[in-house]
């Protein structure tokens, strides 16, 4: 077998940015697990952590450190090819790819990063668990957007930039690449933090926004993030292309969702500031069939990252990232069926709201706590209620809005309450209210 021009680790051409504890955390991770997938939403910052992570233990792998990328390969058939070359190796006639590969590696201590699985999660689990049992020294580092399944495997969530400093120093850097003479100022510094929570410290839609500042000021960039897909579509020439766009990124994630999940992706997008399963199970069923029951879908829209899931003891809590949440909207307006399902979301609010007009009732402060982690959903019921000019159902909410506001001052929605007088006296053609606000994401979970 003769040897071919090894790909090794791709250069980088930019600045890297934080994940010291959590390169920390990966590297003991690899220390005793042979097949680490580092999971996450697209853009989030896998390729990147993973090649900063492989740079570093060169060295321990006496250089033997491989790079694999899956992103241009369609054809399944053609993974353990695809690794081979990243190896160096040439097919030999009479032997199969899968054989050259466990000859070459065969008890070499060596760590292969592969990048970009989640397209070809049987082809990639196929080539993996043969490799991982015959080769006893071979390490493997993967990133994929859903994990691969095989026997062994940690998967380990990305998680996004810490929105403090990780997130900022990020847009300050590429901010620079695009005009030289840009710093972060007393002036622009609140409004860079707000881009950076706006955008979830999801690291591909900061690069993208921080290259405007070419052309606009971060007050213009901010306020251009409600339409953030025309906004953020800075091509880098070296990109893989599903990663040239913010759309072309999410896209990506989209193409690989079966039918029920798309379906059920896109009616998650009528929630505001996360959900939970109860409310999960009235929005997301219904149009008849749905011979996967909603559970499964969401756990399956979780294993792909479209989906955030945070634990606490009790309660698992739900969200989309906005820009996914502003995807799967559009996904949900072209579907026709975005009246019937806010609808639906709007009846499930409304009926919490009840719960919480009766202070004598059982169970009432636990139903205002509920309502006031609500709030967020009660308000985007309550401006779909008022778009539609559903007085009935807008006074409902609002009714709830108040009590809430009661026992948690900070909480209620004076606005809420205005509008909602307005809409009494003026009839039908009241004032349409804004989308609710984003609240601040919680740090995602890192599964071990
Ligand atoms: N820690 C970081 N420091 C600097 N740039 C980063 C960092 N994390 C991600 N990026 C940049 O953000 C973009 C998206 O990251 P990438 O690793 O490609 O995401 P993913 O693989 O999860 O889709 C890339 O241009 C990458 O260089
Ligand atoms: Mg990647």
């Amino acid at each position: 077998m003769c040897e071919i021009a090894v790909q090794r680790l791709p250069n980088q051409l930019t600045s890297f940015v934080g994940r010291r504890a959590q390169i920390n955390d990966v590297r003991k991770l690899l220390a005793t697990n042979r097949l680490v997938t580092l999971t996450g939403t697209g853009g989030a910052g896998k390729t990147r952590l993973a090649l900063q992570l492989a740079a570093q233990m060169v060295a321990e792998f006496g250089d033997d450190v491989y790079y694999v990328e899956l992103a241009a390969i369609t054809e399944p058939n053609t993974v353990p090819v695809g690794m081979a070359r990243a190896l160096g190796l040439t097919d030999v006639p009479g032997r199969s790819t899968m054989d050259t590969l466990e000859r070459s590696i065969g008890d070499r201590r060596i760590l292969v990063l592969i990048d970009n699985c989640e397209h070809l999660l049987d082809a990639s689990a196929a080539l993996l668990s043969p490799l991982l049992r015959t080769c006893p020294n071979l390490t493997v580092l993967a990133t994929s957007r859903e994990p691969i399944g095989v026997a062994g495997e940690v998967t380990w969530r990305v998680p996004l930039l810490s929105l403090t400093d990780e997130a900022i120093v990020l847009f300050a850097d590429r901010a620079r690449q695009a005009r030289s003479d840009f710093r972060i100022t007393d002036d622009n510094r609140v409004v860079v933090s707000e881009i950076c929570l706006r955008l979830d410290g999801l690291p591909l839609a900061i690069e993208m926004a921080a290259a405007r500042v070419r052309a606009l000021s971060p007050t213009e960039i901010r306020n251009s993030l409600h339409d953030r897909f025309r906004l953020l579509t800075g091509a880098t020439r070296n990109a893989v292309h599903r990663q040239q766009t913010l759309r072309a990124s999410v896209d990506w994630s989209h193409e690989l969702l079966t039918e029920p999940e798309r379906t059920l992706f896109r009616r998650l997008s009528t929630f505001f500031g996360g959900f939970d399963l109860d409310a999960a199970l009235v929005v997301g069923s219904g149009g008849g069939g749905e011979p996967t029951p909603v559970v499964d879908l969401l756990t399956l829209l979780v294993d792909k990252s479209l989906v955030l899931a945070d634990y606490d003891q009790t309660h698992t809590r739900y969200r989309l990232l906005e820009t996914v949440r502003q995807y799967a909207q559009e996904k949900l307006t072209e579907s026709g069926e975005a009246a019937a399902v806010r609808n639906r979301h709007r009846d499930h609010y409304t009926a919490m709201a009840a719960l919480v007009d009766n202070p004598s009732r059982r169970g009432h402060s636990r139903a205002v706590e509920q309502a006031e982690a609500e709030i967020d959903n009660l308000r985007a019921a309550f401006a779909w209620s008022q778009e539609n000019r559903d007085l009935e159902h807008a006074v409902r909410l609002e009714t709830r809005t108040d009590l809430a506001r009661a026992t948690r001052p900070r909480s209620g929605s004076p606005r809420l309450i205005g509008a909602v007088a307005s809409l009494s006296r003026r009839g039908p053609a009241g004032p349409t209210i804004r989308a609710p606000a984003r609240p601040v994401p919680r740090s995602p979970r890192v599964a071990g």
